[in-house]
């Protein structure tokens, strides 16, 4: 698998792959979430290709503080063999090169498989309750 920053010419694979991972929520517009990702560390938006098809995604974040991953994604074809740690691990490293000392999650509460895949890859549970305020309805 190669590893690089998203291009404007994956916009329709991106989205058909969060479709099939199940990330888009209706509250959710994927285009305008990647229109307003490209603003703000455009460097930490990764995909991965094999054989030049998008099979996995991730959006990471840092705000000067904690580094944040959002939209991780691998295509169902191609689970279990490893791509998700490898993003993970990407997006990881140029995160610690730009300082962070830690990274939060937000993951839901059914969501048991992500939560097995990310204790597997050394992530623990914080006891602390996730809040989130909607500033603009898509
Ligand atoms: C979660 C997800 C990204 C994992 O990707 P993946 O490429 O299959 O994961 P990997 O192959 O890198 O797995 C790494 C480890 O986690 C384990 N793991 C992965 N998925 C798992 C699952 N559903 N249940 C239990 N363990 C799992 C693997 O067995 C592996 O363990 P090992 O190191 O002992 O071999 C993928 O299942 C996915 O895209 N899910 C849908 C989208 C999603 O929920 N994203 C997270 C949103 S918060």
């Amino acid at each position: 698998m190669i590893i690089r920053r998203y291009l404007p010419e994956y916009e329709s694979a991106v989205i058909d792959l969060w479709r099939r991972c199940n990330l888009i929520r209706p509250q959710n517009n994927p285009k305008l979430d990647i229109e307003r990702k490209l603003k703000v560390n455009p460097e930490l938006f990764l995909v991965g290709l094999i054989d030049g098809k998008v099979v996995t995604s991730a959006i990471g974040g840092y705000e000067g503080h904690r580094g944040w991953v959002n939209y991780l994604g691998v295509d169902p074809a191609y689970r279990r063999q490893g791509l998700g740690r490898q993003m993970m691990e990407a997006v990881q490293k140029r995160l610690l090169a730009m300082g962070c000392t830690k990274i939060n999650l937000q993951i839901r509460t059914d969501n048991l498989g992500a939560l097995q895949f990310y204790e597997k890859i050394g992530y623990k549970i914080d006891e602390v309750v996730s809040m989130g305020k909607r500033l603009v309805n898509d």
